[in-house]
């Protein structure tokens, strides 16, 4: 890796609130043309214009659904809940892309960058990058074989990836949020009765006395006695998980205390704690861990810290001030990944594999998975592939669906992907009840149980050497042209090569890479490399040879 300083950098920028963070300059010299790089410093901000190539093909920054190949793109690394088109927008955007020519660059900086993927500047091809508000920036290049080594180098620029509970691994359930005390243990109950392996039951919001904005006190009307129902879930074999977000209701025992840790806005009557603030995580942390921690929590959702520019404002806005000396653009870039990082506290040594549903720069080393209230299944699939260039790891999590077959293609997806989760937060029953088909998804879940071990090998990799979980093609297969255009098929570990198919679909075009030998994973028969028509209702799955 290396770094390059134009300008003056701003101070509050990802690096310096990573405490993993692990500067290791290589010892090569860089391929890399950075003598090309041209930069202007104007009233709108700091603009560096890099060099691109005709045939290089760009990915990355951070979790984008709506598109794939960065080419002839214009995006900005806006923190948005609901983005509409190929814009930028996410839950997770990350100022770090990646290019085909075996070299990634990651701009150290909370700002809503602007990236524009083959403009033509004074007669050039380049790729512009503006920061707005800014005077200069550190730029960090890593180069490798291929770009799976690529985005290996930026994850241990953080620490390497996450050390994430091996219960994890399993499937994952969140109950309807209404549901009571007995009832979430009748749902825990059904789950072992039906032979369904389930390692984790999450509570919605229903189990806070207040939560649009936050308590974090039991609902004692649904939770008369909190410890009770937490120690009989932890009998019947689950880890407990509860939602909540950091807005802290007037309400809150810890709420007087943190307000003057917090910005100066409100979100839904809430203070918003300045988490870059070493009280306010003291005051946040310690209460977690002393009320609910250690009644054997060992795991959160944290919802709602993204923002949302296009369903109702409701969160705080730009021109917002932290204590910090944050501005509301910059800490809702950091804001999922301090709290991660205060709830981690939290936690302290307890492992777990949680939930978060905005992050950003440097997040790789956290055990938090990105989720959202989206739900196009092509979307949720390309996730899986386009998390693994920033750093992320992605839920395509099932909620509802409206047939049988729609619910299991989904299903089978989420077993085939980082976090296997079913979100049935607004089902009154587990939603593929609605449906004649509890064997298929016994079937489906036990595949979960049967592929832990690749999952377990995977996810060791990514604490040792920083290599995501589940990638795209491209990313493995880098030189193989074939590969730049497919985001519907992935790698799990070095192992598998998983194509799942659509709802609705039964048949579908997968291509394996014609450097490696694959045989179908279930029946183990060898099947030619390259590309064919994948005809059947199974799961298209295959392992190298
Ligand atoms: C949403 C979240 C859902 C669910 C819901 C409960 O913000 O994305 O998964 O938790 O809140 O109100």
């Amino acid at each position: 890796m290396y770094k390059l300083t134009f300008g003056e950098p701003e101070t509050l920028v990802p690096s310096r609130f990573c405490d993993n963070f692990r500067f290791v300059p290589s010892s090569k010299s860089m391929k890399y043309p950075a003598e090309l790089i041209e930069v202007s410093n104007t009233a709108r901000g700091y603009n560096l214009y890099l060099p691109c190539d005709d045939g290089e093909d760009f990915y990355g920054l951070g979790l984008q659904l709506k598109g794939w190949r960065l080419n002839g793109h214009e995006l900005t690394m806006r923190v948005n809940a609901d983005p509409r088109e190929f814009t930028g927008d996410s839950h997770a955007p990350v100022p770090f892309f990646v290019s085909s020519k075996g070299y990634g660059i990651w701009f150290d900086t909370f700002r809503y960058a602007e990236f524009r993927f083959g403009g033509i500047r004074n007669e050039k091809k380049c790729i512009s990058v503006s920061i707005p508000g800014a005077c200069g920036v550190d730029a960090y290049i890593f180069e490798a074989e291929n770009i799976t080594g690529v985005c290996a180098e930026y994850n241990m620029l953080s620490g390497g990836g996450a050390k994430v509970a091996d219960w994890g691994l399993g499937t994952l359930y969140r109950c309807y949020s209404k549901y009571n005390s007995d009832q979430v243990c009748d749902i825990g109950q059904y789950f072992i009765d039906k032979k369904l392996p389930i390692s984790m039951i999450g509570l919605e919001p229903g189990w806070q006395s207040r939560a649009y904005s936050c308590s974090y006190v039991w609902n004692k009307d649904n939770y008369p006695n909190p410890e009770g129902t937490v120690t009989s879930l932890r009998d019947m074999g689950y880890h407990v998980n509860l939602w909540e977000h950091a807005f802290t209701h007037p309400d809150s025992p810890i709420y007087e205390q943190i307000k003057p840790y917090s910005g100066d806005f409100t979100v839904w009557g809430g203070a918003v704690p300045d988490f870059a603030n070493k009280n306010a995580v003291d005051i946040f942390a310690g209460y977690h861990k002393e009320k609910l921690v250690s009644l054997g929590i060992d795991g959160f959702k944290l919802d709602e810290c993204d923002s949302s520019d296009y369903t109702g404002h409701w969160s705080f806005p730009h021109c917002s001030e932290f204590p910090s000396g944050f501005d509301g653009e910059q800490y809702h870039s950091a804001f999922g990944i301090l709290y991660c990082k205060a709830i981690s506290k939290a936690l302290g040594d307890n492992e777990t594999f949680s939930q978060v549903r905005s992050m950003g720069s440097l997040a790789a080393s956290y055990p938090f998975a990105l989720y959202s209230d989206l739900y196009d299944y092509n979307e949720f699939r390309r996730g899986v592939c386009s998390a693994g260039f920033s750093g992320l790891l992605w839920a395509p999590e099932v909620r509802h669906a409206s047939s049988a077959d729609e619910f299991l293609k989904r299903l089978a997806t989420a077993v085939l992907s980082p976090f296997c989760l079913i979100n049935a937060w607004y089902c009154e029953e587990a939603p593929w009840k609605a449906f004649d088909c509890e064997t298929e998804v016994r079937n489906l879940l036990n595949l979960r149980e049967e592929l832990q071990p690749f999952f377990k090998t995977a996810y060791d990799e990514y604490v040792k050497n920083g290599i995501s979980p589940c990638r795209a093609l491209v990313s493995d297969y880098t030189n193989d042209i074939e590969t730049r255009t497919i985001d519907d098929e992935f790698m799990i570990g070095d192992k598998l090569l998983a194509a799942p198919l659509a709802p609705g679909e039964n048949s579908r075009e997968v291509y394996l890479p014609l450097q490696d030998r694959w045989k179908d994973y279930f029946t183990g028969k060898s099947v030619p490399s390259g590309r064919f028509i994948y005809n059947g209702s199974g799961i298209p799955l295959y392992a190298k040879i």
